[in-house]
């Protein structure tokens, strides 16, 4: 039977990390996954990390089974996270929050939880997008439609296209946007913006789907989160997917959480029971160590200080690549724009190489870069930004 079976394609992010890791030269430079690090151009691991787990190793008693929808603890902390503690919805329990095995497996969950109870939702995602929402989807048998996002003239959001096509969407249908550093284009709504989707979103009954997975990693933990506080204080029902992985830098143990807000809490508890039976027979419950590690660090006012100012020099440092990246190509003579880079958010931006470009980059200078031409910032080096504008400049 195997024998018959076709090669799959490479992930377009992650197949780009295989590769990187087997090229031999040792300049090569990955511009491919979103994966921040620091100026010896290694991913560390936090401070409050490595605090919070010689203290959960020192009380380890037990490795027992966590309940299926995991760490009541940390779902609370989660909770705090993305509405603030003082919210309406945190007070009223009309929420419902389950962990699961990063952000991507939260949105597995969201898109299980659709599929089994709205079998017949369209869910909407933003052209661009992360290459592996439409798959996510896909896998869970749903059907994914585009909205527009981008507009390359400027490299800045094309508000009037989206808004034109919010108008029209069919009502019952779901729209995922992302919270903050939207990737892959680092182009974000302003307030008003956000407002103004919200209003749509909430008059024509349609669903948001909130993925949040650079909280922090914007203007900051709280700011990042206005834009799905806004889309709350309108939608009565939405659903947030969260990770842990870039502002915890906790990559590997796979953390992050989904959370369906509903109109009571008498709903938020049926709301729990479908997304427990979607998780029990898909991963049966999550695993517990990088969830007690944030656990910890958000149970004790010291330890979440420390973690505040870990994720604030992390924002700084890509801030400050994003202007030595713009301003390096500037030096080199590149005369097209970059300045956008400078104003965009997160992680990525969309730096309008072409495919040949791109695979020009790869061959003739092992710089790794995804095909659509998404930049990882965070893989950028104050070292290596001189060899890396030359290249760039080069293939302009
Ligand atoms: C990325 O977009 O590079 C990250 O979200 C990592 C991933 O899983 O693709």
């Amino acid at each position: 039977m195997f024998d018959d079976v076709p090669p799959a394609p490479a992930d377009p992010i992650l197949g780009l990390t295989e590769a990187f890791k087997k090229d031999p030269n040792p300049e090569k430079i990955n511009l491919g996954v979103g994966v921040f690090t620091d100026a010896s151009g290694k991913t560390p691991i936090l401070a409050s990390v490595k605090e919070a787990e010689k203290r959960l190793a020192a009380n380890a008693v037990t490795r027992n089974y966590l309940p299926i929808d995991g760490d009541p603890s940390f779902r609370g902390h989660m909770q705090n996270l993305v509405f603030g503690r003082e919210s309406e919805i945190v007070f009223t329990k009309r929420a419902c929050t389950a962990c699961a095995p990063g952000g991507t497996g939260a949105l597995r969950v969201a898109a299980d939880f659709l599929k089994s109870n709205f079998p017949n939702t369209t869910v909407y995602l933003s052209n661009p997008t992360w290459p592996n929402h439409p798959q996510i989807f896909d896998a869970a048998g749903l059907r994914t439609d585009r909205y527009p996002w981008f507009d390359p003239v400027g490299n800045k959001l094309d508000f009037s296209a989206f808004l034109d096509t919010l108008s029209r969407i069919p009502s019952g249908s779901a729209l995922l946007l992302h919270a903050c550093c939207h990737n892959p284009t680092g182009i974000d709504p302003t307030h008003e913006q956000w407002a103004e989707i919200a209003r749509i979103l909430s008059s024509r009954g349609i669903l948001p789907i909130v993925d949040f997975a650079y909280q922090g990693f914007g203007d900051g933990l709280e700011e990042d989160a206005a834009g799905v506080r806004t889309l709350a204080g309108l939608c009565r029902e939405m659903i947030v997917c969260n990770s842990c992985s870039k502002n915890f830098g906790l990559y590997a143990d796979r953390v992050g959480s989904v959370t369906f807000v509903t109109q009571s809490e008498e709903t938020a508890a049926k709301v729990a029971s479908q997304a427990k039976r979607v998780i029990r027979s898909n991963y049966s419950s999550p695993p517990q160590h990088g969830f007690s590690v944030v656990s910890t660090i958000l149970s004790d006012p010291a330890l979440a200080t420390m973690w505040e100012a870990e994720v604030a020099a992390m924002r700084a440092r890509l801030a400050s690549l994003r202007g030595l990246f713009a301003d390096s190509l500037a030096a080199k003579g590149v005369k097209q724009d970059f300045g956008f880079i400078k104003r965009q958010k997160g992680m990525f931006s969309f730096s309008g190489l072409t495919k040949d470009q791109v695979e020009t980059l790869k061959k003739k200078y092992s710089i790794y870069i995804v095909a659509s031409g998404r930049v990882s910032v965070a893989g950028m080096n104050e070292k290596t930004m001189d060899r890396l504008a030359t290249a760039i400049a080069s293939v302009l």
